[in-house]
């Protein structure tokens, strides 16, 4: 399968406006931000600009009455909030390191979207305009309660006034809201029917748009967890040696034991599947097994899971590696994130492979990935929305089940770690150390005297 760096495939200049138009309550935010956090992590530089915060600095706590068609202050507040937003969104792509803004805003009426496109097209910017339509009163309701009542919109006020003043805000809405249609076939769109359960698509031009389209229409919102594992301590973890293809040790082969009670304490809803992923190598098969066995769930087996290739340094020590390729060993320090190991992947190349990864991540439900350390890596990153230069440094131990569960704003995080030692595989940025059994011995990991950065919960910004 031919690998493609979306960096490189679009053109210097091209800039993409993202236009969301529903009413509200439609999820629009809830795609602005994952669309965001999946672009940053491919590398394209992206930033939703969000019309109900402009409005909030003139009108913080508007009534629904303040939607009104009919009122002309609300009108003109409003206007003026998409005015500053979009100026604002214009500025950033002048200034050159934006390639995709969102703007998230109801945009519900074609006078608005011509508006915008006209804006956008004097400024050479793309647009691709992606209505949610949903019709599930039930649905709507539940995310009014869900994520409405405790917007700072309503903050101190009662749940049950908020959501009532919101139902008759979206009323408000409906009096002017007009669907994309057949006279808007000039512009490019996606309409999402009931989280994607129809989409429409209509004139997607380039690479980048096509993309986020199928990122967009895989995306749903059933309840679900995903389950992250690194393979139990192999015995290249022993030696210190990276990469490879060994079996896992003794005590890895406990962790694989203990690995189907480990996830049965995380927390898994009564007649739940879970879908159980691992790399081609033996060490994430072989711990996988007795979850297979005892649980009976299905198994699929990734190529584009298995660890960074490190090239020519596959079966050294990080010792050995500094030693033989010392100018390769200071690069890397430098740059974790972009350095490739001769013959091998960098960790952005790890990114570009796991692409497909996420897609399918994004359209399943419950899944475990038992993995490894830097696959585990790119892959948390993510979902808990860890920079890039941060991400290869992040502490990821051996017999530790993570557990991620997607929320409306953000996902949360919990670590179930298994009573089994192990060796650590972290490396501290300058060091050439050993893998160490830190657990035993010497209770003191490097990680415990420099902890990880990583955020215990991403939270996407509404
Ligand atoms: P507003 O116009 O008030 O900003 P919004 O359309 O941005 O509203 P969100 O704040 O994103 O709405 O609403 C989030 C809620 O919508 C979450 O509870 C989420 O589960 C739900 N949701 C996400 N996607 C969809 C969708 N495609 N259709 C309906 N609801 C969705
Ligand atoms: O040491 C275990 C391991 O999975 C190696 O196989 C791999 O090369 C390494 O971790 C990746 O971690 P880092 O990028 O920190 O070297």
């Amino acid at each position: 399968m031919a690998l493609i760096d979306m960096r490189y495939v679009q053109s210097d200049d091209s800039k993409i406006c993202v236009v969301m138009v529903g009413l509200p309550a439609r999820g629009k935010s809830l795609i602005s931000g994952k669309a965001m956090r999946y672009l940053g992590w491919v590398g394209v530089p992206a930033r939703v600009f969000n019309v109900g915060s402009y409005r909030r600095n003139n009108t913080p706590q508007p009534a629904a009455n303040f939607f009104d068609p009919h009122n002309e202050e609300g009108e003109r507040m409003r206007r003026a909030a998409a005015e500053a937003a979009l100026d604002d969104m214009i500025s950033w792509f002048n200034a050159g390191k934006g390639v995709v803004a969102i703007l998230d805003a109801t945009n519900s009426t074609k006078k608005r979207r011509q508006w915008i496109y006209e804006k956008c097209s004097e400024a050479n910017i793309e647009t691709l305009f992606v209505e949610s339509i949903c019709d599930d009163e039930d649905l709507i309701m539940t995310n009014i309660l869900e994520v409405k009542t405790t917007s700072p919109d309503y903050k101190g006020q009662d749940p049950e006034l908020a959501a009532l003043d919101f139902r008759n805000r979206i009323r408000n809405y409906e009096k002017v809201y007009e669907t994309i249609d057949d006279g808007e076939k000039h512009y490019t769109y996606v309409k999402l029917i009931n989280v994607g359960s129809t989409v429409i698509i209509n004139q997607i031009k380039d690479y980048l748009s096509s993309r986020l389209v199928y990122y967009i229409q895989n995306l749903h919102i059933k309840p679900r967890s995903i389950w992250l594992s690194r393979h139990g301590e192999s015995e290249y973890n022993l030696t210190g040696r990276i990469g490879g293809d060994s079996n896992i040790s003794e005590r890895g082969e406990a962790y694989a034991r203990a690995l189907p009670e480990l996830l049965r304490k995380s927390g898994i809803p009564p007649n739940t599947k879970i879908v159980i992923w691992t790399s081609t190598l033996r060490r994430t098969i072989q711990t996988a097994r007795h979850l297979k066995a005892e649980t009976g769930f299905e198994k699929l087996e990734w190529k584009a899971l298995d660890e960074l290739d490190s090239g020519v340094c596959d079966g050294l020590t990080y010792e050995q590696i500094a030693e033989k390729y010392p100018e390769d060993f200071a690069a890397r320090d430098e740059d974790k994130y972009n350095y490739r190991y001769r013959g091998g992947e960098s960790y952005r190349d790890v990114v570009i492979r796991l692409e497909p990864i996420i897609m399918e991540l994004e359209r399943s439900e419950n899944v475990i990935i038992v993995t490894h350390q830097a696959v585990l890596r790119c892959i948390y990153a993510y979902f808990m929305n860890v920079p890039q230069e941060q991400s290869p440094w992040m502490e990821v131990p051996l017999h530790t089940l993570i557990k991620l569960t997607p929320r409306a704003y953000g996902t949360d995080e919990e670590r179930f770690k298994a009573d089994i030692p192990a060796v650590s595989t972290w490396r501290g940025k300058g060091s050439s150390a050993r893998h160490q059994d830190y657990t035993a011995a010497n209770p003191k990991s490097p990680e415990q005297e420099a902890p990880s950065e990583a955020p215990a919960e991403a939270k996407e910004e509404k």
